[in-house]
């Protein structure tokens, strides 16, 4: 069966040592933090990160002196702790391993019936849409915070389903993204765009939940791959769209002009991120 989480776990094990190769992501990462930080006009009391992994994008001992209380978070328990050990920050910061409102046991069931269930794409993606609509998140901090980060983990959340649907079609990656974005209106498109806007609107919710009225939100992520698009329509649009349209309990962008900032792990790999800021109404 594919587990969303074992993915993670190899893929943060092929990077553990490939610190190097961030330095510039990491300076950008940095400086959005500390843009939220300004935006919030104090030293936050608590913050929380999560998609932390190897922290390469990171600069943690930094990090873990921006607020009284700062707290680490992945889904992968295994490369936090050796993160968290490997910078010896254990007495510094705390940790939460889990899924950060990604509908992951709805993607791996997604995953595991395109693998073997007859049923059409195009009926397995309105399963999963019914899934992640009933998808419930508790907040499970035993207080909110005050800056909350997203480091680069929707994208993952997001491919997880596209890729799953272009293989099953076998359409390439590429190719499936890009009729994607150009808003091709035949199965599994419109099912797909709309399952994709649900889960960027599941995470979002996850953070505004554990976010504190006055708070800022910084969401970082991974917009294109080797220039494949991996949302479906203009990013800024979608951010500006969940956060006005379904209000996020106060959640409202407080960039209208997103910030963007181009990363290359290796010659395969090219990345353009996306940063947005967020405030929660008090
Ligand atoms: C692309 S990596 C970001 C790079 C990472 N900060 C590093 O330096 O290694 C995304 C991180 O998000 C984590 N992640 C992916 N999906 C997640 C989810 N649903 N909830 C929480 N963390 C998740 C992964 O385990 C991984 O560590």
């Amino acid at each position: 069966m594919f587990d969303y989480r074992r993915i993670q776990v190899l893929a943060n094990r092929s990077t553990s040592d490939a610190r190097e190769h961030y330095a510039g992501h990491r300076a950008q990462t940095m400086k959005s933090i500390q843009e939220g930080i300004n935006a919030l006009g104090r030293q936050p009391q608590k913050l929380i990160v999560f998609g932390v992994g190897n922290g390469n994008d990171l600069n943690l001992p930094q990090l873990s002196a921006l607020a009284s209380e700062v707290w680490l978070s992945d889904i992968d328990g295994e490369t936090l702790n050796n993160t968290v050990e490997g910078y010896g920050l254990a007495h510094k910061v705390r940790t939460w391993v889990g899924d950060a409102g990604g509908g992951v046991e709805e993607i791996n069931r997604l995953r595991t019936a395109a693998g073997t269930s007859a049923q059409s794409l195009e009926g397995l993606l309105r399963e999963l849409e019914l899934n992640l609509q009933f998808h419930t998140n508790g907040n499970p901090f035993p207080e909110k915070f005050d800056l909350v980060v997203s480091q680069c983990l929707l994208s993952q959340i997001q491919w997880a389903v596209s890729q799953t649907v272009w293989d099953r079609a076998q359409i390439s990656f590429a190719a499936g993204q890009r009729l994607l974005r150009d808003g091709v209106q035949s199965p599994p498109f419109p099912q797909l765009a709309r399952v994709l806007e649900l889960l960027t609107f599941n995470h979002l919710k996850w953070l505004a939940g554990v976010l504190r009225r006055g708070g800022m939100l910084i969401l970082n992520t991974d917009i294109t791959w080797q220039g494949i698009p991996l949302y479906g329509t203009d990013v800024s649009r979608i951010w500006q769209h969940l956060a006005e349209r379904h209000n996020l309990k106060g959640l409202l962008l407080t960039m209208p002009e997103e910030k963007l900032w181009q990363w290359d792990l290796d010659e395969r790999t090219a990345a353009t991120v996306s940063s947005a800021l967020f405030m929660k109404n008090g």
